[in-house]
């Protein structure tokens, strides 16, 4: 089973996700205003979502012969999208995040897409379920948003 495109897609992802768990973490101590009460439950929420996320696309990578991303260095390297930036205003948080998540799920469909081909199940069910749960957080962003 063991697939290199699949492997380093996953490890991309994993680095994506490390980045995001760490920038939901800011976001739920840094928010501040109106919407503090609501938007420093849900960024926990998140964050505790991601947390295993984290650790289940890890643990693929080790199910299907490969070595995870483990350090901050290697994460930082690999991960496509950018680090909390300061920005403590809710709306421009939520933003962010809607773009960070559009992205991540970007990456879930080519890595679905790279498992598909070598018919490696068990990766494209893993990342089906975070996908789908990427599009109702997504829909509850933008409605936050709208
Ligand atoms: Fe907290």
């Amino acid at each position: 089973m063991r697939n290199e495109n699949v492997i380093q897609s996953l490890n991309n992802l994993l680095a994506d996700a490390s980045v995001l768990y760490q920038k939901l973490r800011a976001m739920h101590w840094l928010v501040t205003g109106r919407e503090f009460f609501v938007l420093h439950a849900r960024f926990e929420g998140l964050y505790n979502a991601w947390a295993e996320h984290v650790d289940d696309i890890a643990e693929r990578v080790l199910t299907i012969g490969g070595k995870p991303l483990a350090t901050l260095a290697e994460i930082l390297e690999h991960a496509r999208i950018k680090e909390f930036a300061g920005t403590t205003t809710p709306k421009d948080m939520v933003k962010t995040l809607v773009g960070d998540l559009e992205h991540i799920l970007a990456g879930a469909t080519e890595t679905i897409a790279a498992a598909e081909r070598v018919g490696d199940r068990g990766t494209a069910n893993l990342l089906d379920g975070i996908r789908d749960e990427q599009e109702k957080t997504l829909w509850m962003l933008n409605a936050w948003l709208a």
